[in-house]
């Protein structure tokens, strides 16, 4: 970290002041709600939940993590300003809370995706996404999931697993 900690550390002390005041709604909310008193069950279990919740739960509950509909874009803005607000990870740490939240939470656009978002969200090697973007514009895209799964490499599994973040 080279930043100063002078010009960080009054940037968040007033974001978690600001927090401070939300959580008692928040609290309030979910007192009443279906998530009652299951606040970590509601990250999806994969490699990487516990590092997200350890670094993710130093300010707020993991439940502003989901439900939601964040495409991976959306999700790449967010985490950089969980960075700004004050956020510590290592870099080693960053690469599998990315992963994490970009193969289990983030919502894509497989037509208008880069190789790069789908390599994230669809969790595979940088070969396959480079591969299925190459046929996507060759297609002249996709227009439903069984178009997806004609995609040599790409596992019919994984896009069935995908079908509520995957829009077209
Ligand atoms: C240093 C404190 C801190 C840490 C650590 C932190 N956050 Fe936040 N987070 C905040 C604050 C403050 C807000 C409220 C800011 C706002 O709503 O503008 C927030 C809000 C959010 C929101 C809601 C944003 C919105 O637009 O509704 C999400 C999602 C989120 N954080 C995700 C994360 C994730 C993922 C991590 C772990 C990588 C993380 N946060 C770690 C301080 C933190």
């Amino acid at each position: 970290m080279t930043m100063t900690a002078g010009s960080l550390f009054p940037a968040a002390f007033a974001l978690g002041v600001a927090l401070a005041g939300a959580a008692l709604p928040l609290g309030t909310a979910h007192a009443g709600g279906a998530a009652r008193g299951a606040q970590a069950a509601v990250l999806p279990d994969a490699p990487g939940k516990a590092l997200v919740e350890q670094v993710c739960a130093t300010c707020h509950g993991v439940d502003l993590l989901v439900p939601s509909t964040r495409t991976a874009t959306q999700w790449r803005d967010t985490i950089g300003a969980m960075k700004t607000a004050g956020a510590k990870a290592s870099d080693e740490e960053w690469k599998a809370i990315n992963e994490y939240i970009m193969g289990n939470l983030a919502y894509l656009n497989v037509n208008k995706a880069t190789a790069e978002d789908v390599r994230l969200v669809f969790s595979v090697a940088d070969k396959v996404a480079q591969a299925l973007v190459a046929y996507r514009d060759k297609q002249g895209g996709f227009k439903t999931l069984d178009d997806l799964k004609q995609v040599p490499d790409v596992d019919p599994k994984r896009v069935d697993a995908l079908k509520e973040r995957l829009t077209f």
